[in-house]
């Protein structure tokens, strides 16, 4: 049987790098790894308690559902004045809501890609805070923090063209998916 994973993306850019890093995950995990893209965080309303109140959004439950059904969840997001984007975070407020919690115990990886020096790495590390109280099972190595993205990635032809960083996102993906086959 397959492992299923999903993807959640912290950017809404039409070109953007950490999109087109997404798309890429899949030609670069292991045969028995199926991995599949999550709707747009783009798609959620502000977290808002009065909404909640009357019952969740469609595509916060979508979302929910989705990653339940998933083995394990791969976060793939740019840096923003060193946390995530704020869509991002507004995703996983919702989230954090749902009364089932999707993300609990769920097995996660983080990439971040950026053109600058440090890959994101600051965002890593305030994203596994956050995780910390959604109570996620976050893969500590390796780790995969792109830096400058624009000359490793290349977004208009959806390519990874650094292989280095190719076999650095194979190696995090086949370190998931044993993780999660231990984790069960
Ligand atoms: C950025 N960028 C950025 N880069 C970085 O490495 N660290 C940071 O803290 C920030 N902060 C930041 C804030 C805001 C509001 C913007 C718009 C941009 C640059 C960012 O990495 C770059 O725009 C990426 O291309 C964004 O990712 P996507 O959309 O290409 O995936």
């Amino acid at each position: 049987k397959p492992l299923k994973f999903v993807t959640l993306l912290g950017s809404l850019r039409e070109g953007s790098l950490n999109a087109s890093l997404s798309r890429n995950l899949a030609s670069l995990a292991p045969e028995h790894v199926e991995i599949s893209a999550l709707g747009s965080v783009g798609e959620l309303p502000h977290y808002d308690a009065d909404l909640q109140g009357q019952g969740f959004p469609e595509a916060v439950v979508a979302m929910g559902k989705a990653i339940s059904a998933a083995n394990a969840l791969i976060i793939v997001t740019p840096e923003y004045n060193y946390p995530v984007p704020g869509v991002l975070k507004n995703a996983l407020d919702w989230l954090s809501r749902l009364p089932d919690t999707p993300v609990a115990r769920k097995p996660v990886a983080i990439l971040t890609a950026s053109p600058g020096a440090i890959g994101g790495a600051r965002a890593q590390y305030h994203l596994r805070q956050i995780l910390v109280f959604l109570d996620g099972r976050v893969l500590n190595k390796p780790e995969v923090m792109i830096g400058q993205a624009t000359s490793r990635l290349d977004p208009e032809n959806d390519s990874i063209t650094d292989a280095d960083t190719r076999s650095l996102i194979s190696a995090q993906i086949a370190a998931l998916a044993k993780m999660t086959v231990s984790l069960g």
